[in-house]
Formats: structure tokens, sequence, C-alpha cells
């Protein structure tokens, strides 16, 4: 007589049927082809030293200049600004915010609109370009007429590899499409756990390594990341996959987007 023995997840655990697999323990996928010539190398080939020297001046730049732009065409800003306000990630109740690399402020804007007023809301960035440009847009006067409650971003020019904050400092953390810039992510993420209090949240957004990834990466000169190896290397940082959150239901068909995840710190 045949048995039917029990589904096994990756570490050999008996699964309970119905039980969900977290994406830490499904089977990971090797990387296409196609998507392996498509993507950007220059990140593996130099020395993270003077690969940040390069992001810096490529986001100072023409480049970074057209960033805001870019993120309005690619509908980014209007989709992560319905992501906050509609509570997909909840900022209500956080004290102390944390904008990782804010580019021209687009997730910055968000965060001044959504958060608590009077929400401390400090955003960061490499390239001092970029923070001038989004301190700029997020002191505009109609903006601020509109959107400020209270709330006042700081604003410092920074590495996240080695941030200038105590620990335990923030309860809240966003941080979108930043982490393709460093060649491992621990080196960003172990700083990060640093910096975020237990119990904090953080919103990831990164991208993917799938074709679309591998465009963006060209584009860029940035890497992709492995959504379960990402998980993986969080759990590893104490910064536990809550929930895996899509822009709308057509991206997450489409599994477009890249990396989008609320994280919460042990
Ligand atoms: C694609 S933009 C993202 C902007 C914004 N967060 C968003 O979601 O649209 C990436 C930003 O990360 C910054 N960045 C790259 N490497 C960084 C690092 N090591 N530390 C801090 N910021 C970094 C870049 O200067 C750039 O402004």
């Amino acid at each position: 007589m045949l048995t039917k023995l029990p589904r096994r997840g990756r570490k050999g655990r008996a699964r309970k049927s119905g039980e969900k697999r977290s994406v830490v323990d499904r089977p990971r996928k090797r990387k296409k082809v196609l998507n392996r010539i498509v993507e950007n190398s220059f990140i593996n080939r130099v020395s993270f030293e003077e690969y940040r020297e390069k992001v810096r001046a490529v986001y100072d730049g023409p480049q970074g200049a057209v960033l805001s732009t870019c993120s309005f065409l690619s509908l980014h800003t209007l989709l992560g600004d319905r992501m906050l306000r509609k509570r997909k990630f909840d900022l209500r109740g956080c004290k102390q915010i944390l904008d990782v690399g804010c580019g021209a402020g687009q997730i910055s804007r968000h965060l001044v609109k959504y958060a608590d007023p009077g929400a401390g809301v400090t955003c960061f960035d490499l390239s001092f370009g970029m923070v001038r440009r989004a301190r700029r847009r997020i002191n505009h006067q109609q903006f601020k007429a509109r959107h400020a409650k209270g709330t006042t971003p700081g604003f410092v020019v920074a590495d996240l590899t080695r941030l200038p904050f105590a620990d335990e400092s923030f309860d809240c953390i966003t941080c979108g499409y930043v982490l393709e810039h460093l060649p491992d992510a621990r080196l960003g993420l172990a700083e990060l756990s640093r910096v975020l209090a237990p119990g904090g949240r953080m919103l990831l957004l990164t991208t993917e390594d799938n074709f679309g990834g591998a465009w963006t990466s060209r584009l860029w000169r940035c890497r992709t990341y492995n959504r379960h190896e990402l998980a993986a290397l969080c759990k590893e940082l104490g910064l536990l996959w809550k929930k895996e959150l899509w822009y709308t239901s057509m991206h997450k068909i489409l599994r477009a987007g890249g990396i989008c995840v609320e994280i919460q710190k042990e």
C-alpha cells in the first residue's frame, strides 16, 4: 500500500498541509542566461570604493537630474504614493523615520504627506546633488503649504554602509532602490538593522533578478537581487520578511516592479 509522504520544506522539515512555504524556503531558480547577458556587471568588476565614486558621479550629474522625471514616467511616484496612502505600508505610530538614498525625494515626499504630524523624518543620500534636489522639492512652497503638517525633514549626505546614526534610533525605515548599488547587500542591511529599533519596520524596494531588473541594472549600472537569497540574508540579520507587497495586482501577476517587502526587526 502506498502512503502519502508529507511535503517537505528546503531544510527537510515536514510542512503541514495548507502551510504556506515562506519565501526563504522556496527553491531557488538559476538566473536565466538572457538576464545574465543583459545585466550590467560593472559593480563586480571594480572595487567598492571605485564603484561608489561612480554612483556618486552618476547621481550628481545629468542622470540624477532626470531621476524624478523617470520616476514620474515609470509611475513609481504615483504608485508609491498610493501604497502609503492606502496604508499597505502603514506609517501610523512611527515616530522617527529614516529614508535611505532619498534621491530627489520621491519617497521622502510621501513620508511628509502620510506620516503622523510631528514625526521626525531624516533623509540621506550618498550624492550631495540628490540631497539638494530632494530638499528643494520638499521645501517647495506649494508642496509645503499643502502637505507638511508639522513635519520638517532633515537632510544628510551619508553612505548606507557607514551610517552616522546611533544604534536603534529609528522605528521606521524606507529604502527605495538603493541596495542594488551595493556589491553585497549585507554591507547595507547590517547597518539598517543596527539603526532600527527592535520591533521597528522597514519598507524595502529593490531590483529583482528578472528580465526587467536586468534592463534596470544596465540603465543605472547597478546589480539585481534574488528574492529568496535576500530574504535569507535578512533573516540572518534579524530582519524578518513580514509581507511581500506589490504596487498593483497587475504587478503581482506579471511579477513586475521588483522586490517590495515589509520587514520587521526581531
Ligand atoms: C534609484 S535612486 C532611488 C531614489 C528613491 N529612494 C526612490 O525610491 O526613488 C538611488 C539613490 O540611492 C543613492 N545611493 C546609492 N548608493 C548609496 C549609498 N551607498 N549610500 C547612500 N545612498 C546611495 C543614489 O545616490 C540615488 O540617489
